[in-house]
């Protein structure tokens, strides 16, 4: 087995799971030399459904990514988008120890803990805490306190919690996987490191990511990420509507709506040429493009109605400086971008562009982003794994047939 240092990547996602394998580079970036991809059919709006098959899933992607890279994966590090995370802004302070009043790191590591005491209900945990800003002795604004000189410490954070029951299914289901947790990441933070820009960042964005079963509006300024909503909707509803309103099984729908289906009316081709058969009847006939589009266009319409009354609640009844960077599978569909600025009525929205380190296909952009972050940030695990390992996986046949040849070589 070929020993390296590399850092791995989960992300469980309603649609597919993905996994990224990669080598941390001096530069803070990362050279990614592992990818795997499988459908994901124990989830459902975010939500894990079903633990058999989720763990089926998630092994069949770390095996295509170990292939891949020729090494075994038994860590990894795991993307959060999770309808039920909650963010709560908190204070800690503390006293600077140094007799000298230099502030160091483990004063930073006090005041974490310090700003970790809330209450929360019974039900939730905390996941993570993201420091927004420190304060030195009643300055406020400071990024990075290290090195500085002061009596009192405080950090204003975010403190990010999920219900434990969801959280703790999918904390199983990759430890069913053969894999231990290294840490937890919102893939919110994942995807602003490819997606945004540090301008973007500071000056007010929205980044939207509509996936399959789920859609995740969150907010950044300042530099940090402010505000976060995860709502259960997405591209599966739209294959849903389009499914019933046709009458086609749902396979079929997606099919059609990846191909064909567009946002806008008015550019939709009117021609009947797309043959459809329905179900029951087995009737073939021939539907236009206007057709689908009938279907798609008032459900595109809802999600941007949600993603506005989110915005709104945070603040914004109108777009932030930098706008709005939309991204995930549905921001994908023909004519997407117009509809979005003919809503928001603004052509500060813009498709994030996913060109990091040449890989092309942008379903692996959360896995690529939270290897980004993780190299970046080193994020610890914040709770504490209260499911063990129950299995572990063989070698697979592939592997075996490496070492053996590997054995014989040697
Ligand atoms: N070209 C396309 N046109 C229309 N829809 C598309 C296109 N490509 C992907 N989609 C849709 O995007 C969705 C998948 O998006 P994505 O891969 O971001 O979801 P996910 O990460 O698996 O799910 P979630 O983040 O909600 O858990 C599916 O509903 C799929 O049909
Ligand atoms: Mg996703």
């Amino acid at each position: 087995m070929i020993k390296r240092n590399y850092i791995v990547g989960i992300d469980v996602g309603t649609a597919e799971v993905r996994v990224g394998l990669g080598e941390p580079r001096p530069d803070g970036t990362v050279n990614i030399i592992g990818l795997g991809l499988n459908p994901s059919d124990g989830v459902r709006k975010g939500v894990i459904v079903d633990l058999d098959k989720t763990v089926e899933s998630i092994v069949a992607a770390i095996e295509e990514a170990e292939r891949m890279a020729g090494v075994k994966i038994d860590s990894a590090f795991l993307g959060l988008k999770g309808l039920n995370m909650e963010l709560i802004n908190n204070r800690g302070v503390v006293a600077v120890t140094a007799e000298d009043r230099e502030i160091r790191e483990d004063d930073l590591e006090r005041v974490m803990q310090a700003a970790k005491v809330v209450a929360l209900p019974m039900d939730r945990e905390i996941v993570d805490i993201i420091p927004r800003e420190y304060i030195v002795d009643g300055f406020e604004g400071i990024r990075d306190p290290v090195g500085m000189l002061g009596v009192r410490l405080e950090v204003d954070a975010l403190v990010v919690s999920s219900l434990i029951t969801s959280l703790h299914n999918l904390l199983r289901c990759v430890n069913r996987a053969g894999i231990t947790i290294n840490g937890l990441v919102l893939q919110a933070m994942a995807n602003s490191e490819i997606y945004l820009s540090p301008d973007e960042r500071d000056l007010g964005v929205f980044l939207v990511d509509i996936g399959s079963g789920t859609t995740e509006i969150a907010f950044f300024q300042h530099g940090k990420l402010q505000k976060m909503k995860v709502a259960p909707v997405g591209g599966d509803h739209i294959t849903t509507d389009l499914a019933a309103g046709l009458r086609i099984n749902h396979f079929k729908a997606e099919e059609l709506k990846k191909e064909y289906g567009t946002v806008l009316l008015s550019t939709a081709d009117s021609e009947p040429k797309i043959e459809i058969t329905t179900v029951g009847s087995n009737e073939l006939r021939l539907v236009s493009e206007r057709e689908l589009t009938a279907y798609i266009e008032p459900r595109v319409n809802e999600i941007f109605q949600i993603i506005k009354e989110e915005m709104t609640k945070m603040g914004w009844p109108y777009l932030p400086p930098a706008g709005v960077v939309l991204h995930g599978g549905v921001s994908a569909m023909k004519g997407f971008v117009d509809a979005s600025r003919h809503f928001f009525e603004s052509d500060q929205v813009r498709l994030a562009e996913f060109e990091t380190v040449g890989i092309q296909n942008p379903t692996y952009s959360t896995v690529v982003g939270l290897l980004y972050y993780v190299q970046r940030y080193q994020p610890r695990m914040f709770i504490q794994e209260r499911v063990k390992q129950t299995k572990k996986r063989g070698p697979g046949l592939w592997q075996s047939l490496k070492d053996w040849i590997a054995d014989i070589i040697d």
